[in-house]
């Protein structure tokens, strides 16, 4: 028996997806091991890594301009990589403030570059996305850096600003949640462990133009030229989080692609706020326009009632609602692997909730 389980991540992957893996696991297509047991020298692993990086090409419309790099150290390996790939030291980087993980972008740069904070929503509890044409942007930014979505605040970008300096964004909860444009960008990362597949595995898109002048102190791993040059495989990439990665792909195709899934996420999300704004016992922190359709973040109007609230849960299958130890209150994390029927079940049992404890 399967629980609902609204994890901010690692979370929830696709049934069928596991049901292959489980299918495949001791014996991948004949070859008489797992995959999780061959080199990723062999013909068979080459072909998982080409078809992977193909279907993900074809989902998020990436051209021949940019590289598609499956790498470890998580999109906080990142936060360092990209002034490390991008920057040569002192040089100027602007950050936009939108919540936690921006912060820990814009302190990891900090020992790298010069990080301006173009704009930031801190005072009012990261409760909106600040107005682009207010962002005190520099011109001679080495690149823009933006968190398309706030997993602990619930804070998401609708749409994007064209901006004159390279625009980087953190995806890591938001990516293959919808339709990518993917022009806008000029390097998109996300660790893998919401849309992508397990904990391991971090997918960078770059364009290839901004590839090959890292600082020579850079890691070997986290240089984008090298790890291109080498198919990613410049060390022993996460095989088996790669061929999961793989599988989720092909998943998500047939789920009708990005506009597919989108429509999905849109409906569950608009499920769940529509019945917190009804109530006047569960409170959304986000403003309306910014609201993630990811991550669910709300607020009791008792904190007291927060355990009952979470035991009752817990008692019906609907696990891991507990908001960010830093924000309180509860988050429901409702990724693209999260079905329907999942937030069906929590809205019946919020209003249960509230029947009986309003
Ligand atoms: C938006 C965002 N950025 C960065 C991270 C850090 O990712 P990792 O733990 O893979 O380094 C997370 C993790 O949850 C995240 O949600």
């Amino acid at each position: 028996m399967r629980s609902y389980n609204f994890s901010a991540g690692p979370a929830a992957l696709p049934e069928p997806v596991l049901e292959q893996a489980r299918e495949e696991l001791l014996d991948y297509r004949g070859t008489g091991m797992s995959v999780m047991e061959m080199s990723h020298r062999s013909s068979e692993f080459v072909d998982i890594a080409a078809r992977a990086e193909a279907d993900l090409r074809e989902l998020a419309g990436i051209s021949d301009e940019y590289h598609v790099l499956f790498l470890q150290g998580g999109a906080t390996g990142q936060f360092a990589a990209i002034p490390l790939n991008l920057t040569s030291a002192g040089d100027p980087v602007d950050y936009l403030d939108t919540g936690s993980w921006s912060q820990k972008a814009i302190k990891e740069a900090g020992k790298y570059c010069d990080v301006k904070v173009v704009g930031s929503s801190k005072d009012e509890s990261y409760g909106f996305i600040p107005d682009p044409a207010q962002w005190q942007t520099r011109p001679d930014a080495k690149y823009l850096h933006i968190c398309s979505n706030e997993t602990i605040g619930g804070l998401q970008f609708k749409s994007f600003p064209e901006k004159s300096v390279p625009l980087v964004a953190d995806m890591s909860s938001d990516i293959l949640s919808r339709p990518l444009a993917i022009d806008r960008f000029d390097l998109i990362y996300a660790g893998a462990q919401k849309n992508i597949g397990p904990a391991g595995l971090t997918v960078v898109i770059v364009k290839k133009g901004l590839c090959g002048n890292a600082r020579p102190e850079t890691p070997t791993f986290l240089d984008y030229a090298t790890q291109a040059d080498a198919d990613s495989m410049s060390n022993t990439p996460p095989t088996y989080a790669w061929y999961l990665a793989g599988l989720v792909f092909a998943w998500l195709k047939e789920q009708g692609g990005l506009e597919g899934i989108a429509k999905l996420n849109e409906r569950k999300a608009g499920k769940l706020y529509s019945a917190i704004a009804a109530s006047n016992f569960y409170r959304a922190p986000v403003d309306k326009p910014y609201q993630s359709d990811m991550n669910v973040p709300f607020t009791l109007a008792n904190a007291e009632l927060d355990a009952d609230f979470l035991q009752g849960a817990q008692a019906r299958g609907l696990l891991n609602l507990k908001g960010h130890r830093s924000v309180g209150g509860m988050r429901a994390s409702i990724y693209n692997a999260v079905p329907e029927a999942a937030v069906d079940v929590l809205v019946d049992y919020m209003a249960e909730f509230e029947q009986t404890h309003a």
